[in-house]
């Protein structure tokens, strides 16, 4: 039974097996949680995700997939990159932003990780309406059929954190 926790912080302070990152699908870095890790993770992250690059992905990670490497300095053993899609009015894209989320949880899987730490995907740059996200993310998360036994969603801050907390009942 996987448990779902709720947590305000910044995901790179985190300890967790794996740490999902908010990517974009060059896998190169950015701002947002993606400079946060790669900034708290190291260079090591970013040489993994060159090599990434160079092979599996030459086209970058599609939205909706999931990809691990090292986690580097922060104090987990994984990052889960994932790709979220850019909030669209016209599109309904919420099966692609569930898909990360059952993505990164099969990823785990493989992994053997136990414990995964989430941001709020797509919420940021992507422009995702923070209580529409919550709610497709933890309805992907409680269906998701996983071996992960903790499931935590870390909100940067106190605004983020009542919305997931609202939506979780
Ligand atoms: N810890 C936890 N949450 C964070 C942190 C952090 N250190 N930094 C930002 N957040 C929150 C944001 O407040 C937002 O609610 O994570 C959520 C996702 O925001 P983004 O990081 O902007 O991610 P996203 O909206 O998915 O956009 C991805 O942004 O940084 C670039 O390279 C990234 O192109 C990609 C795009």
């Amino acid at each position: 039974m996987t448990g779902i926790l709720l947590v305000q912080g910044d995901i790179t302070r985190q300890r967790a097996d794996a740490i999902v990152n908010a990517a974009n699908s060059s896998l190169l870095g950015g701002g947002g949680v993606d400079g946060a890790i790669h900034r708290g993770g190291g260079p090591a992250i970013l040489a993994e995700c060159r090599a990434l690059r160079a092979s599996r992905y030459g086209r970058g990670l599609p939205t909706g997939q999931a990809v691990a490497t090292t986690a580097g300095r922060l104090d987990a053993r994984w990052v889960i990159h994932t790709v979220g899609p850019v909030f669209s009015a016209e599109e309904d894209r919420s099966p692609l932003l569930a898909s990360c989320y059952r993505a990164s949880l099969r990823v785990a899987d493989a992994l053997g990780a136990r414990t995964v730490a989430f941001p709020a995907i797509s919420t940021g740059v992507y422009r995702w309406p923070m209580a529409d996200a919550a709610r497709i993310a933890l309805a992907a998360a409680r269906s998701t059929d996983t071996a992960v036994e903790e499931v935590r969603f870390v909100l940067l801050d106190a605004l983020a954190y009542e919305v997931f907390a609202r939506q979780i009942g």
